[in-house]
């Protein structure tokens, strides 16, 4: 059984994963735009990734009878400077992400609501990979700024990323 507080709490988080999946198909059109396909897909890739997460989220209050309640998407950029930018951006929206994934966990134990807590495990283990991601690719931006070359190989590289379904997804429940 949910509490009304953490019900709150997983509403807000699912606000919260489908803005990221908005802001990250944002600068995937953005990436399109200006030629560059592997950020594109890359971004497109963890757009995926995002609305995964909100089904996650969203059975898994089905599954505890938590009424799953939808709020506005507020809007998000539609242009950045560069696609460090980008990264950058990214890593600080997945920082605040990580808060509001610790706050759920901290509530859901002190009201023993251990299947919560439990199922925000894979939530925060998510977190420190999506956050080691941008970092990586913030540092691999950095070093290749005035390098054409290695800036045209990284997009490749980018181009390669593919979305996989999570184990965590009842594939049935989405596709039919
Ligand atoms: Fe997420």
């Amino acid at each position: 059984m949910i509490g009304k507080q953490v019900t709150n709490l997983l509403n807000k988080q699912i606000n919260a994963e489908i803005w990221s999946a908005y802001l990250y198909l944002s600068m995937s059109l953005d990436a399109t735009f200006k030629n560059l396909n592997g950020v594109a897909n890359w971004f497109r890739v963890q757009w995926q990734e995002e609305l995964e997460h909100a089904k996650i989220l969203q059975e898994y209050m089905n599954s505890q009878d938590a009424k799953v309640e939808l709020q506005p998407i507020k809007e998000v950029p539609n242009t950045w400077a560069s696609v460090l930018e980008m990264f950058k951006d990214a890593l600080e929206h997945e920082m605040e992400v990580t808060c509001r994934i610790h706050e759920i966990a901290m509530l859901a134990q002190k009201e023993y609501d251990y299947a919560t807590f439990s199922r925000m495990q894979w939530f925060i283990d998510e977190q420190v990979e999506e956050e080691q991601l941008c970092k990586d690719l913030i540092h691999l931006y950095k070093m290749s700024s005035d390098n054409h070359a290695l800036q045209y190989q990284l997009d490749k590289d980018l181009a390669k990323r593919k979305y996989k379904m999570s184990e965590h997804l009842h594939a049935e429940h989405w596709i039919s």
